[in-house]
């Protein structure tokens, strides 16, 4: 009996570790998308204030950055690592290339900052090479025929209009044109317009998910689905604020 008890006490053991170890294993990516009118109110109203780096884009979804996930859609953490030659791997043109889709949105940043955090938070935990890393980013945004995630939705009329707002379905079907034949499942987060307001709220982020090597968008894992644009309220994509 003592023996039996022991064998389920092993059980259960290597279990848990089979569990823990799977939810920190990279299965998919994430390519999150951000809104920059959005974000630059989100930075204007934390403390300390930030600002954005003027004139806002408003014409472009950004990459805000590339976050390998586990097999549920929960991003990977690690421990920070060792920096990479940056000067190495930034070089002229991978800088070119990264900067027209991830640009640098704050003001006063150094032009590199954004993928350097990027890196040390999420893409090293991707058990991969910053060049990878990098690359692959490039790659995915390759796979956008339009070039950009907001002609998908300008074509469908999504557009940043202070008389417009649309419900979180459309939305979802305009971004789902990229995947041209299945409708994969993508992420939304939204932001309060402000305290009060229940009724409508703002775009702040759009993932697509990809397999692990960034080379084809699948389903974003339905347990890590984000619930902040899921209340109802009517979605709109703000104009860039004076700061
Ligand atoms: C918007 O994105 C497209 C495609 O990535 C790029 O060619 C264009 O320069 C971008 N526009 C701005 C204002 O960044
Ligand atoms: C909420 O925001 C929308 C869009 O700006 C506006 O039309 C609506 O009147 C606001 N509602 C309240 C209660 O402030």
């Amino acid at each position: 009996m003592k023996k039996l008890v022991n064998f389920f006490l092993l059980v259960i053991l290597l279990l848990e570790i089979t569990i823990s170890v799977d939810s920190q294993n990279p299965s998919l990516l994430k390519f999150v998308l951000q809104w920059p009118p959005t974000f630059c109110i989100g930075l204007n109203s934390a403390a300390p204030r930030g600002r954005c780096k003027e004139p806002i884009l408003q014409h472009n979804l950004t990459l805000h950055g590339v976050w390998p996930a586990d097999q549920r859609g929960y991003s990977i953490t690690c421990p920070v690592p060792q920096d990479p030659n940056w000067n190495k791997l930034f070089t002229r043109t991978l800088e070119n290339q990264l900067m027209a889709f991830w640009p640098p949105l704050r003001d006063n940043a150094h032009k590199w900052d954004l993928w350097k955090h990027e890196w040390r938070a999420h893409g090293a935990c991707g058990r991969t090479t910053p060049e990878v890393y990098f690359n692959t980013a490039v790659k995915i945004n390759n796979m956008l025929q339009k070039g950009n995630l907001f002609n998908y939705l300008k074509t469908s009329g999504i557009i940043a209009c202070d008389s417009l707002s649309f419900a979180r379905k459309d939305i979802v079907d305009a971004i789902q044109k990229v995947f041209v034949s299945t409708p994969l499942t993508v992420y939304l987060t939204c932001i309060p317009i402000d305290a009060t307001n229940k009724t409508h709220i703002y775009l702040s982020e759009v993932t697509l998910c990809t397999n692990l090597g960034g080379t084809s968008f699948i389903s974003c894992p339905l347990p890590a689905n984000p619930t902040s644009c899921s209340s109802g309220a009517r979605i709109m994509l703000p104009h860039p604020k004076p700061q």
